[in-house]
């Protein structure tokens, strides 16, 4: 059978950039600046964006454009005989993981949606928000229950073929999304007390660089947000074909999602301070804020209802993209058709969210990593190590495995102005700047 296509450049670029704007950039991002002290995050996140994402970006899609595989397949293809596919499965392992807990939290804003769908959240109810939320997620099966859901979702989605309907629905949802929190962004920035968030936002406090788990913090979001280092960049790189030129759309791609990053940032961090919560709230933060918003501004219970069905179609549309790395894997090795690879390996994800949910709940004892939960435990694991493992492996695979020329060809950067930049990026900045932030971590070096 023959290799599934996307339709159109448009629609590729409408793919990666609907798999890299989801929860990271709303929900994750707001967590892990708040934790990390602000505005030096937000320095540092920027500038590991620019200088090792969006050439990391460049470099996975064109390892998939260039090999038509899958993200272990590819390397196989390419490189046949080496150990270089091994780099593929840190790229399935951190599907599952992300995944897992992924479909947890859209499960969260599926319960909002509804919650504001049927005029629950439109006040403030009397417990408020912030103990609301605590009893929903602490519950035994609710949260496990709207979770199915969004796995479903989900399962349908790769089930019917990436190109059909999610092309249509990002299309009409993107815009949308990035409205809503222009607008909100204003409302926030104009509550009494905002001028502290955006303080804490935009005012770096260098002395937060002297904590040396920001770096890997930094690095972390901005793979999470780009969606490299797992392969599914590279798995929807592969159902392109060689005439579609990649840099102009990677680094559009780079730019819309931190865009969509700083924004939110302008929604949550503001409201954050208006309203006395804790920037250190942790993955709670913007189920605890945005109703809180919501419930001030003109017509909030609409705006609940539009932006909450806006983020579940973000999420979709990176959920889509992570089951999609092990469904063409497992397609491939065992010739299983997409149907089955997809319920298989989608139901294995949301067997694992179950433990997510119990963590917030009966396992909120469970602490697998220092004093994190289950859910903060795998987001460790996969975003701050496995990710940066599969990209460090992927830039050192096309920076010292391919020549030169191969690899400016890869990218279509051959006689370009900035492909010796990029080349040397690949080949030592990236990865030096990775290997030091682990040794950094692990407190090897100071
Ligand atoms: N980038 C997605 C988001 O920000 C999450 C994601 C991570 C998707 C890794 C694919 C791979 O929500």
């Amino acid at each position: 059978m023959a290799r599934e296509k996307w339709g159109t450049k448009l629609g590729f670029m409408l793919a990666a950039l609907g798999s890299a704007v989801g929860l990271g950039n709303i929900w994750r991002f707001s967590f892990v600046a708040g934790n990390n002290g602000g505005g030096a995050f937000l320095i540092l996140y920027l500038a590991f964006v620019i200088l090792i994402g969006v050439p990391l970006l460049l470099t996975e899609v064109s390892i998939g454009r260039k090999a038509q595989s899958d993200v272990v397949g590819s390397f196989k293809k390419l490189a046949p005989d080496t150990p270089w596919f091994l780099s593929g499965f840190f790229g399935v392992m951190s599907a599952f993981l992300i995944l897992g807990f992924y479909g947890v939290v859209a499960g969260w804003s599926i319960y909002y949606f509804w919650k504001y769908l049927t005029g629950q959240f439109f006040t403030q109810p009397d417990a408020g928000y912030a103990a609301v939320f605590g009893e929903f997620t602490s519950h035994a099966w609710h949260p496990v229950f709207w979770s199915a859901l969004f796995m479903i979702f989900t399962i349908a989605v790769v089930l019917s073929g990436v190109n059909k309907g999610i092309e249509a629905v990002n299309k009409i949802f993107m815009p949308l999304l990035a409205i809503i929190l222009v607008v909100l962004a204003f409302y926030s920035i104009s509550l009494d007390g905002a001028k502290e968030g955006l303080k804490f936002l935009f005012y770096p406090d260098w002395s937060s660089l002297r904590d040396p788990s920001i770096y890997i913090a930094a690095l972390g979001q901005a793979f999470f947000s780009l969606s490299i280092g797992m392969g599914a960049m590279l798995t929807y790189g592969s159902y392109l074909s060689q005439e579609n030129k990649l840099p102009g759309a990677t680094l559009g791609i780079g730019l819309m999602d931190t865009s969509f990053a700083i924004i939110s940032g302008l929604v949550i961090f503001p409201a954050v301070f208006a309203f006395g919560i804790d920037p250190q709230s942790g993955p709670v933060l913007v189920f605890i804020t945005l109703p809180g918003i919501f419930e001030q501004v003109p017509f909030g219970g609409i705006v609940g209802i539009v932006f909450f069905f806006a983020l579940i179609i973000a999420s979709l549309t990176s959920s889509v993209s992570i089951l999609e790395v092990p469904t063409a894997y497992f397609m491939r090795i065992f010739k299983w058709s997409r149907r089955f690879a997809t319920i298989l390996v989608g139901t294995i994800m949301f067997i694992l969210g179950i433990s997510v949910s119990l963590g917030f709940g009966i396992w909120s004892g469970i602490t697998p990593i220092g004093n994190n939960n289950i859910l903060d435990s795998m987001d460790y694991v996969a975003s701050n190590i496995l990710l940066p493992i599969g990209g460090l492996s992927m830039a050192l695979f096309v920076g010292w495995y391919f020549t030169k020329e191969q690899a400016l060809e890869s990218a279509d950067l051959t006689g370009s102005p900035i492909g010796g930049y990029w080349h040397t990026v690949i080949k030592f900045v990236a990865p030096i700047m990775i290997i030091l932030i682990f040794l950094q971590a692990l407190g090897i070096i100071e």
